[in-house]
């Protein structure tokens, strides 16, 4: 369920038409609902009502301060996976001790900066940069929180890039051997164990793979105890698929229950990280047509929204649903929607169905509020795109339009070249 939604012919955001926000603001531009973001963010944090748990939203989905910002007022935390990111949720008004940090390449600058906030939890992926954090805490004579972030080799079914929980995948630490490193970890003297993460990939449309994962992680619970070491935190990660064409993924609440039943008496605070499924279908990207062509095979809507802005069709070769902001009685053409970047590989979609399309008109693509602009780039020196939020019949631009100015910020011209 989300907000955007026609009234008669013409799409609308809340109550407010989303023409009036292009002819205020341009194209392209990313646009996000707050009532959707809200929905979504409760309709999650209630499925676990029933035990104690913090909902560490993914910046890495959607990074925006406003979007994060929706979250802090509603008890939300952040899972961080960069210095950058941490420093958006400080500015966003997130309280450090709801912050988690994963990643398998922290730096030791990224590690110093988290220590001193202080944030919850490192979910730590390797021995090396387990020692490496303890050695900064010591010098920074602070006790480093820390959970290691297991892989429990769990296939997700999901597109080879976004798996992360196979033994073949560069995350987490082989479960087999993690009592090991959590034994080790005990030993360290500037840290403090804590808790157990993992993360078995992204865009799951079944439970089956969370459970077996989360089964995985009780018998290491479990054993972890047994040891002498006490677990407080489970992170469970995020990984909850939504609907971008056809896809079913279970509801929230599905979700919720199944993770809830394998974890009774387990006496521990939940996390868990969810990203796509809290803003996927918040936000959508709307572009303007500036040409139709006729080519040798195909037909082409050529817009002025292209993979720089939105990557995941060229990268993933995924689905993004696209409707017509006003829709228009003609009749369907099977077109490739593609951007003005010089290279075959920037499309929004290929072989699709749509509407007839004239220069001028705007379409909506869907879905693109997780992985949308935080992948953006400046190829081609595209300036990025600005990000508006609707709130109920008012729109606010939440990140202005970069300039010409902003894509040459940094650089320099040395004298040798004077
Ligand atoms: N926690 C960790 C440790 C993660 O690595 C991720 C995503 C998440 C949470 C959030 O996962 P979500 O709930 O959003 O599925 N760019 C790709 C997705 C990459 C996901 C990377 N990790 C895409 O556009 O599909």
């Amino acid at each position: 369920m989300h907000d955007f939604q026609y009234r008669g012919e013409n799409l609308f955001c809340e109550e407010v038409a989303i023409s009036d926000i292009a002819a205020s603001v341009g194209t392209p531009f990313y646009l996000y609902s707050r009532q959707t973001l809200e929905s979504h963010f409760r309709a999650f944090d209630s499925a676990f009502g029933k035990v104690d748990h913090l909902i560490c939203f993914s910046a890495k989905a959607n990074s925006n301060l406003a979007v994060l910002r929706v979250f802090v007022r509603l008890g939300g935390g952040v899972d961080v996976v960069s210095g950058g990111e941490i420093y958006r949720a400080i500015q966003a008004g997130v309280k450090p001790e709801k912050i988690v940090y994963s990643g398998v390449g922290k730096r030791p600058d990224e590690i110093e900066y988290a220590l001193k906030q202080p944030i919850l939890m490192f979910n730590i992926e390797s021995s090396q940069e387990l020692l490496a954090i303890d050695q900064i805490a010591g010098k920074l004579g602070a006790k480093a929180p820390v959970a290691l972030r297991v892989n429990p080799d769990v296939d997700p079914k999901t597109h080879p890039y976004i798996s992360t929980g196979l033994k073949k995948n560069k995350f987490g630490i082989n479960i087999q051997k993690s009592v090991d490193e959590y034994i080790l970890a005990g030993t360290l003297r500037n840290t403090r164990v804590i808790g157990v993460s993992c993360h078995i990939g992204s865009q799951l449309t079944e439970v089956g793979p969370f459970v077996e994962a989360v089964q995985r992680i009780k018998m290491l619970v479990a054993k972890l105890r047994a040891e002498g070491i006490e677990i407080r935190y489970v992170d469970l990660g995020g990984g909850l698929g939504i609907t971008y064409h056809q896809e079913e993924p279970p509801h929230p609440r599905e979700y919720a229950e199944a993770l809830m039943q394998e974890l009774p008496g387990l006496d521990c605070t939940l996390i868990l990280e969810p990203g796509r499924v809290i803003v996927g279908n918040a936000g959508i990207l709307v572009t303007k047509v500036l040409y139709t062509k006729e080519g040798g095979e195909k037909n082409f809507v050529i817009v002025d929204g292209a993979m720089n802005d939105l990557i995941r069709p060229s990268l993933y070769g995924s689905y993004q649903r696209i409707q017509p902001v006003h829709k228009k009685d003609r009749i369907e053409t099977t077109v490739d929607v593609v951007g003005p970047i010089c290279e075959s590989g920037d499309f929004l979609a290929k072989d699709r169905k749509l509407t007839k399309v004239e220069p001028g008109e705007l379409l909506a693509v869907m879905s693109a509020g997780a992985y949308g602009f935080t992948m953006s780039s400046n190829y081609n020196s595209r300036p990025r795109v600005p990000e508006v939020m609707v709130d109920k019949e008012r729109f606010y631009v939440v990140r202005k339009r970069e300039e010409y100015g902003d894509l040459i910020r940094g650089e320099s011209i040395p004298d040798f070249l004077a």
